[in-house]
């Protein structure tokens, strides 16, 4: 059995924007960065909203409600209030076929 989920192609989700998936009762944020897809859990950890409402910076996610910016490859904020990563997940895909699979592994990576 595989511990792998696809959630769509590439071209689903733009260029630098997030898009959220319920997956096991979890909400994840997928962004779409220049460097890849990454997957991170869609709760800030200040103020427990959506980060996948927020803007996508390079490889940041901006929390929309007071601005702390998380980097999606690793969960980490890196300006205040937020001070407590957030949980990242494995993606497989290829960002340059806007239909590679993206292919999401069960299980969080940090
Ligand atoms: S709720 Fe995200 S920084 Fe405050």
């Amino acid at each position: 059995m595989s511990d792998q989920l696809e959630l769509g192609i590439v071209s689903d989700i733009p260029l630098g924007t997030a898009r959220q998936f319920e997956i096991d009762d979890m909400l994840i944020a997928v962004v779409h960065t220049a460097e890849g897809m990454y997957a991170l859990e869609d709760r800030c950890s200040h103020a427990d909203v959506a980060l996948s409402e927020g803007e996508v910076e390079g490889c940041f996610l901006e929390c929309w409600l007071h601005g702390s910016a998380f980097d999606v490859r690793t969960g980490v904020p890196t300006s205040p209030p937020a001070i407590t990563p957030v949980k990242t997940f494995a993606i497989a895909t290829n960002i340059s076929d806007p239909n590679s699979p993206i292919l999401l592994t069960k299980g969080t990576t940090k």
